[in-house]
């Protein structure tokens, strides 16, 4: 299978590196950064464009871009893994609408174009018998959406309950366990590279919602928006909610939850019995689904890095293998 692959950051990377290592049959024949891409029909070189890149920045040929990719090289699937834009989700669904008009389809790990249109791209999709994959949205390396479409196919999701940003569940770890205020542990978290420069989208709650909105789309199947989740984040919490929770054998995390029955989308800190399964530490990601046959499953597991989200999107790319070799 030929894939192109726009982003050649920490996670384009990763998969390139993921894929050189692994005898996988997957030929990558178009990578795109910001400014500059290569295609070859053939296969590009991987150990070559990922040390040019290291080396120079850039990837060789800057009078091309990731729309030349997308529209001229020659690929079966496009892997989309340039920055979240939250508002206009793009560029991203400008390459991701030209990938399935060309019949191509489409792998992307980027939250903006999935949160915000997803009925859209995937009705795009069916009428181009084309598939859109986005395990790598939600959660990092917890298989989350194959959880939810093939092993837990068939159950009714009753609620759904989530740990889905690190940098929250890392602050309010070391609040916890070190009695450090919101401002010291924030400080932390950006020295430890957990949490960015400008980390309001994270503290107020909005990447969790973001996240929530795409799994209420996927289990859900309508289209509920940022606008439907009542959110609070976790930047006016104090050592002193901690501690009363402590008290209680309880501690805090910033907890995602769908209640479909109760048209229920909130993301808010909550407390939480500290044995409860979604009480995990640091930058964990962590999911429990209720279900009418399953009962409770929880899913833990690393919600960021390069090679865990790339270990999502390479499930997508060979469940899309997969059901070509059957012959859907
Ligand atoms: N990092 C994670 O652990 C993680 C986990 C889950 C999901 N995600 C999502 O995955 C996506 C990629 O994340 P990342 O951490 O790899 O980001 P990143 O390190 O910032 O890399 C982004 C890459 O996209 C390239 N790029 C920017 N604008 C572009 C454009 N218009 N066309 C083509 N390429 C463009 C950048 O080019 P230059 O190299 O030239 O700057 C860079 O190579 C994001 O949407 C992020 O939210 C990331």
């Amino acid at each position: 299978m030929k894939i192109a692959i726009l982003g050649l950051g920490a996670v384009g990377r990763g998969l390139l590196e993921v894929i050189d290592e692994k005898q996988l049959d997957l030929v990558v024949t178009g990578v795109a950064d910001s400014k500059s891409a290569i295609i070859d029909r053939d296969g590009i070189r991987i150990a070559e464009v990922l040390e040019a890149k290291q080396r120079w920045g850039s990837l060789g040929d800057k009078t091309l871009g990731a729309m030349e990719v997308v529209t001229r090289a020659e690929y079966d699937v496009l892997v989309e893994v340039t920055p979240t834009n939250a508002q206009t989700a793009e560029p991203a669904l400008s390459y991701m609408k030209s990938a399935i008009l060309l019949g191509k389809h489409v792998v992307t790990s980027n939250k903006g174009p999935i949160a915000r249109d997803f009925r859209k791209l995937h009705e795009l999709a069916v009428a181009h018998n084309v598939q859109i994959h986005y395990e790598a949205t939600v959660a990092g390396a917890i298989p989350i959406m194959h959880t939810l479409r093939h092993g837990l196919a068939g159950n009714e999701i009753l609620a759904l309950y989530g740990v889905l940003n690190g940098t929250c569940n890392y602050i309010l770890t070391r609040m916890a366990a070190e009695g450090l205020t919101y401002d010291q542990a924030l400080l932390e978290a950006r020295e430890m590279g957990y949490a960015e420069a400008d980390p309001t989208y994270d503290v107020k709650g909005i990447d969790a919602a973001i996240k929530l909105v795409i799994l209420a789309n996927t289990i859900w199947k309508k289209q509920v928006t940022l606008d439907d989740v009542d959110i609070t984040g976790i930047d006016l919490l104090t050592t002193d909610a901690l501690r009363l929770a402590e008290d209680q054998d309880c501690t805090i995390r910033l907890i995602a939850e769908m209640v479909p029955k109760k048209d229920l989308l909130r993301v808010s800190p909550r407390i939480i019995e500290k044995t409860h399964p979604l009480v995990v530490d640091g930058s964990l990601n962590a999911i429990t689904l209720e279900t009418d046959l399953a009962g409770e499953v929880t899913l833990i597991g690393k919600g960021a890095g390069s090679r865990e989200t790339a270990s999502a999107i390479l499930g997508d790319l060979l469940a899309i293998r997969d059901s070509y070799a059957r012959g859907h």
